[in-house]
């Protein structure tokens, strides 16, 4: 049984009064326990990220760029470790978790160049007979210090993508990490603690769900970062609403195969990421919509891309899919996909849960008011549908409270452009899955999938107002 992990106070290691077990959702072996703050120690990690707001801001860009090139050159040093932790708190195969870690160094190494652009802008005045002589120079400023909550499934990346924007802009940033798995949050918080950022830059609090709301409301966190389930994420913003507040949210993604499109391909990319994970991301495919008269031969493919999947045990260098988070996780999927059955929904493979690990599913004939349908399932079960036209197979997407991303998998430039049009979503992808996303790209949600984007430059302007200086008796 490894030692309690200290959490991250100010940039220094702590330990408080109280515990917090993390164990290993395959088989619930214990995996070790994070000491928890006190009060008075949350407290004390605010006072000094407000303390150090100005310093923060005026560290100079090379000192930016440096810390996060660090950052980024410590994962790749210690890649084969960080894989490890994330599959361990996590249960996602190593294959998935080597895959997360390379994202996150892509991430820092993204942010590290964005800091070295990171300029203001001069905009002449004299386009007015009243402005001659005048110029505005305009810059951003960070609206302060940030408090990031992350999410259970990319313990790792989706911390990244809120630390790694924070310190470019010059803000300091409290993180509090998913309480099922902050071991991959601290041990940045260990990595971040060898920059030399100034003291108070970052802390890492794996506080309760219970305890989070004050840190919500406290009025020296201006901005909230904050990614996870819908209820919570818009109870946030209800709660604090002059506050800037981002969500990336959840969703239900489709994707539409049109007829033009390589079957096999579009088969085998959908069955792998509506099971990536074991569909816990919020692009993982959910709903698939495809062209009737490529149907019938489609969806045996589809299925037999979807058994071809390795499922098991994550520590096997051959699963692709392995346990939820939670025995509790498994049994809502479950019971979701037994409603979808008591509808008039068929099971075209998987069905069955095992432990905490649900088998890759593929369902027909689901009725529209499923929750399989209409809810984020964020497990490893998908449906299909046809369509007969292209209008139907759009509002078919569009007929979702989400529209986070969606993909089309279609050979013609026109489709493409119109679904670019009329989709609902926050990003198209065309001749892939909606599970895509590169991570200096913006990245978010309409609907209820959330307001803000991420993505370095995005996160970046997220983080920051624009503020203008406006110089005056010049000679232009
Ligand atoms: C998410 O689940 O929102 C993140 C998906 C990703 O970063 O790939």
């Amino acid at each position: 049984m490894p030692e309690t992990t200290p959490f991250w106070l100010a940039g220094r290691p702590a330990t408080g009064d109280g515990e917090l077990a993390v164990t290993h959702p395959y088989d619930g072996r214990p995996v070790g326990a994070v000491s928890v703050p006190t009060d008075e120690q949350v407290e004390q990690a605010v006072a000094a990220a407000d303390a150090v707001r100005a310093q923060a801001a005026a560290l100079p860009l090379h000192v930016r760029a440096e810390a996060l090139a660090h950052v980024a050159r410590r994962l790749g040093e210690r890649a084969a470790e960080i894989a490890r932790l994330i599959t361990a708190e996590n249960g996602k195969p190593l294959l998935w978790a080597r895959g997360e870690v390379s994202r996150a160094i892509s991430t820092f190494r993204f942010a590290a160049e964005e800091t070295r652009r990171w300029s203001g802008r001069t905009q002449r005045l004299d386009t007015d007979p009243a402005a001659e002589g005048r110029m505005a120079y305009v810059s951003r400023v960070p609206h302060g210090p940030v408090l990031a909550i992350t999410p259970f499934n990319f313990p790792l990346n989706l911390t990244a993508h809120k630390v790694a924007p924070a310190v470019a802009v010059g803000a300091p940033v409290i993180v509090k990490p998913a309480p099922a798995t902050p071991l991959s949050a601290l041990l940045l918080g260990e990595i971040l603690a060898e920059t030399g950022l100034p003291e108070g830059m970052f802390s890492v609090l794996p506080v309760p769900n219970e305890r989070a709301s004050a840190l919500v409301e406290d009025p020296r966190l201006p901005v909230v970062s904050f990614t996870g389930s819908g209820p919570v994420g818009w109870m946030i913003k209800d709660l604090v609403p002059r506050k800037h507040v981002t969500l990336e949210l959840g969703g239900n993604a489709a994707v539409v195969v049109c007829a033009d499109a390589d079957l096999d391909h579009a088969a085998a990319r959908i069955g792998l990421f509506s099971n990536y994970q074991a569909g816990q991301s919020c692009i993982a495919v959910q709903r698939v919509y495809v062209a009737r008269e490529a149907y019938e031969s489609f969806v045996p493919r589809l299925v037999s891309a979807v058994e071809g999947l390795v499922t098991g045990d994550p520590w096997d260098e051959a699963t692709q899919v392995g346990p939820l988070i939670s025995e509790d996780a498994a049994r809502r999927v479950e019971s979701w996909v037994a409603e979808a059955v008591d509808g008039g929904a068929k099971v075209l493979t998987g069905g069955t849960r095992e432990g905490a690990s649900f088998a890759p599913t593929v369902l027909a004939d689901v009725p529209a008011d499923a929750r399989v349908s209409c809810e984020e399932v964020f497990g490893p079960v998908l449906l299909v549908q046809p369509f007969d036209t292209l209008d139907e197979a759009f509002a078919l997407v569009n007929d979702s409270r989400y529209g986070l991303q969606a993909g089309v998998f279609t050979r013609s430039l026109d489709v493409a452009f119109r679904a670019n049009r009329e989709l609902e979503v926050g990003g198209v992808v065309i001749g892939d899955v909606p599970s895509y996303r590169a991570d200096q790209m913006p990245y978010g949600g309409v609907k209820e999938s959330g307001v803000g984007r991420e993505g370095l430059r995005s996160a970046m302007e997220d983080f920051t107002y624009e503020k203008v200086m406006v110089l005056t008796g010049l000679r232009l």
